[in-house]
Parts: C-alpha cells; structure tokens; sequence
C-alpha cells in the first residue's frame, strides 16, 4: 500500500450519474488480486474530509494504469468527476483483500452477481476468472435503462443477463428474479453490491460457495478507525467482528452479518 499522486489518463462519463477514470502510476505495480479498492482524496480542500473508497475494475500493467468506475453524487465525487485528463489525484492504494479465485477450477461454472455501483469490482474478477478457464455468466441490476453500464465489456467475458428495477430495460426485477427466470446453475457465486442484494442472495442460494463483497461507509480505510466494524455469522454473542476495510471488503458467502 502507498499514497501517490497519480495521473488522471481519462475521465469520460459512461452513464447516467457514471463515471470511468483511468489512472496512471506506480501503485498500479502493487495490484494483483481482483477486489481490491483505492481510497481516494476527492478534493484539493478539507470538504470532504474523509477520502473515498472506489473499487478497481480494471488493471493494465502494461501501461501502469487501472481503471475506476464511480457515481459522481456528492460534493467530492462530483469534484472528481470533473477531472481532466493530465491532472493528478491523491491516491492510497491498492487496499484490502479481494476476492480469492484459487479454489475455482477451470470447466466449472460461476455468476457474478453485481448490483448498480457494485458492478466494477467484478470485471477484473471476470476477466481473471476466464483466463483460468471458467464459464462466466455475469448478471448486472441497476435501477432503469439510463444506468446502465458496462454491458459490453462484461460480454467480453461471457454471457450477460441485466436486470433493471423498473423493468426498463433487460429483465425487470432484481438480480435474483434474474437468475431465476434464467434457470442459472452454477459452482461458484461472486456478488458485490447494496446489502439488501447481498441478503436476498444469501438466503435465495444458502449452499452456494462463494464470495462477496462489502460497500461500506469508511474512515481511515487502513484498519486503524473502526467505522466500517461488521459482525460474524456464527457467533451469537456479537463479540468478535471483522472490519470490513482491511479484514475484507471480500468474505466468503454467510461469514459476516449482512
Ligand atoms: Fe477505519 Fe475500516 S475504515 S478501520
């Protein structure tokens, strides 16, 4: 992990609210596993404060470059958005622990299952996933047509399915009518999204083996502030917790309280 300033390469809008941003640096240098996340000063000033956390979607070694994708909402994110190419960006990074992808063979099968700003992380797993041979399905929800993003790049990978909340485009409902209404099996589960997703996942496919990965409001992003604290699954009495920056944001499926 280091703090370097890197070079904005491309900042294009991809969607309703959405944004890609490639940066250049020698962090890059440091990323390996799919799932990781930068935290990222959105601002020259002390408003916002807090840095934000943004999941890698894509890595280039090549060109020492990885690629963010990010909803411009709030005062920083908007900053950020307004970036140009050529101008430099506060970065600490390559944070937390992405998604293991040891224990998947290749010829078997696996969803990734992404829901809105949860989608990028998943790419990069994607990718991985089809070089060690794996058949990918990729099931994408976002809330209408005019948010949707990445289509077809995750193609690339495999098959898609994109659900949409009101039904304007793809498949109306959520990512579990989705995978329902298309009959999916599948060896493996990798999910990022909304809590509310990650929930109905768990308990729609309570065997399935798996991972997700956790969106969570963060402090430090580095382990040492203890605002992003979750539970455990297994112990009743609430004693033990993982913290989701630098314990996670990826745990297997049923380990933490969702
Ligand atoms: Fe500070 Fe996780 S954000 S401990």
């Amino acid at each position: 992990m280091k703090k370097e300033w890197l070079t904005v390469i491309e900042c294009t809008p991809l969607a309703k609210g959405i944004y890609k941003m490639v940066l250049q640096g020698t962090m890059t240098e440091e990323m390996e596993s799919p799932g990781q996340f930068v935290h990222i000063k959105t601002s020259a000033g002390t408003d916002p404060l807090l840095r934000r956390p943004i999941s890698i979607c894509d890595i280039d070694h090549t060109n020492n470059c990885f690629t963010i994708l990010f909803r411009a909402e709030g005062k920083g994110t908007t900053e950020l958005a307004a970036k140009k190419k050529g101008e430099q960006v506060d970065v600490l990074g390559p944070l937390g622990n992405g998604f293991p992808i040891e224990e998947a063979e290749a010829g078997e099968s696996v969803v990734l299952v992404g829901g809105g700003i949860g989608v990028p992380p998943l790419y990069y797993l994607g990718k991985k996933l089809k070089e060690k041979g794996l058949h990918i399905t990729s099931v994408l929800g976002f809330q209408d047509k005019e948010t949707v993003f990445y289509e077809e790049e995750f193609k690339e990978i495999g098959d898609v399915v994109v659900a949409t909340a009101d039904g304007s485009y793809g498949i109306s409902g959520f990512v579990t009518d989705a995978i329902q209404e298309k009959g999916l099996s599948f060896d493996w589960m990798y999910s990022c999204g909304p809590t509310p997703m990650l929930k109905a996942l768990e308990a729609s496919y309570p065997e399935a083996r798996g991972y997700v990965s956790l969106e969570e409001r963060m402090g430090c992003g580095i382990g040492a502030c203890f605002a992003c604290v979750c539970h455990l699954q297994d112990d009743p009495e609430g004693t033990s917790y993982k913290k989701i920056c630098s314990d996670g944001p990826v745990f297997p499926l049923r380990k933490v309280v969702l």
